[in-house]
């Protein structure tokens, strides 16, 4: 009998930061009360969360390191954003989700009081993003997908200007994580020859999710070969690394009319570093100044775009041309939430860390 069971259902399980900080000092298993269906919210699903996404941002909205994070996050706080579940109860206006459904999406906001790292959600359809779950993937694999697979799709193929017709070259940078492995994998979709920079660790890693070659940024020196030696022959860049480092050695390798799309910014955040008022401003003006004035357009995502998982990531993941990443190593429980945030500020994981509820 699970430890939920043996207490009022009108209580669940969550992982709560109690006040921001480090995640063993402020992250909490507790009981807190159950969301419930509201006659006045029709279009409310409640999820029974069978296994929630984590995502770097969510550590630095932890640590409060991110600009307003205390103003506009009360704790104690429920993070999470992704979620794989079964759809336990509904409103009346809610269509084409029935009770039972084994579904998967992302909630709007990366944080409490209604967050995924919890026994039940509440998704508001039309809002947050639900969507069937396909049968062939597990709740662990459908949950790693949200943030990081919608941010490497909106990075290659909404915000890249790829080519329609002939041959086109993607460099992946960060190819061994959370979103580099999802970019690999839509890059190669997208029918372009593929680069991933990552560690000679990963190297075998990153070529089995479809990479053509791999420079590994460890080596002395292969990074600067690279960029001497494939200068304008890229269509696009996808950096989830982020600062100058990369983008001032590469962005040359990229054709005039290539796109260097940034999952980070011109800022680099290492682990759940702060992201400040200074550097906030500084990736606005950078990001800016290369929009109007770069040949080489300069692109930030932004952009969640969870309402397009339907339409656009459902089908890849069903056939399976698309892969979520899940290490067993890097399925944590629930309870265990704060070991996952700390894996997650390493910066050397490989693929996604999901937490098992
Ligand atoms: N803008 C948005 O909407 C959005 C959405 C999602 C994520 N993000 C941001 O994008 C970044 C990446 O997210 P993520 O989930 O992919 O992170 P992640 O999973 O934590 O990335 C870890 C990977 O980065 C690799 N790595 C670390 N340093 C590297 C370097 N110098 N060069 C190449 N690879 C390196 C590591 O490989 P090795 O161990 O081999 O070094 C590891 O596999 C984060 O800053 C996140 O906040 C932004």
């Amino acid at each position: 009998m699970s430890k939920s069971s043996t207490k009022e259902t009108t209580m669940m399980y969550a992982l709560q930061t109690m006040e921001f900080g480090k995640a063993q000092d402020v992250l909490q298993y507790n009981q807190v009360p159950k969301p419930k269906i509201k006659q006045s919210q029709p279009t409310d699903v409640l999820i029974q969360v069978k296994a929630a996404g984590v995502n770097p941002v969510e550590a630095k909205f932890r640590m409060g390191n991110v600009p307003t994070s205390s103003i506009i996050i009360k704790t104690p706080a429920i993070f999470g954003t992704d979620y794989a579940g079964i759809v336990v109860d509904k409103g009346d206006k809610v269509t084409d989700i029935e009770i039972g459904d084994e579904v998967y999406g992302s909630l709007w906001t990366p944080w409490g009081p209604n967050g995924t790292y919890a026994e039940y959600i509440i998704a508001k359809q039309g809002y947050d993003s639900i969507v069937k779950k396909p049968e062939n993937i597990s709740f662990e694999e459908a949950a790693a997908t949200g943030i990081a697979a919608t941010t490497a799709y909106q990075g290659i193929i909404v915000d890249g200007r790829l080519p329609t017709s002939g041959p086109k070259k993607i460099l992946v940078i960060g190819a061994s994580g959370g979103v580099g492995s999802y970019g690999v994998q839509i890059a190669k979709l997208s029918g372009a020859e593929v680069v991933g920079i990552c560690s000679g660790r990963n190297a075998n890693f990153v070529r089995s999710l479809g990479a053509d070659r791999i420079v590994d940024y460890t080596v002395d020196g292969s990074i600067d070969t690279l960029a001497k030696e494939e200068k304008g022959t890229f269509d696009l860049i996808l950096d989830c690394i982020g600062g100058d480092y990369y983008y001032n050695k590469l962005i040359y390798i990229l054709k005039k009319r290539g796109v260097y799309s940034s999952t980070v910014g011109p800022e680099e955040h290492v682990g759940a570093n702060r992201v400040d008022i200074y550097s906030g401003a500084n990736m606005a003006f950078k990001t800016l100044s290369h929009k109007l004035f770069g040949p080489r357009n300069y692109s930030l995502v932004l952009k969640y775009p969870w309402l397009r998982f339907a339409n656009d990531l459902r089908p890849f993941l069903a056939n399976g041309s698309v892969k979520s990443i899940v290490l067993h190593e890097n399925i944590v429980d629930l309870k265990n939430g704060a070991d996952a945030h700390l894996k997650i500020e390493s910066q050397r994981t490989i693929g996604k860390i999901v937490l098992r509820i």
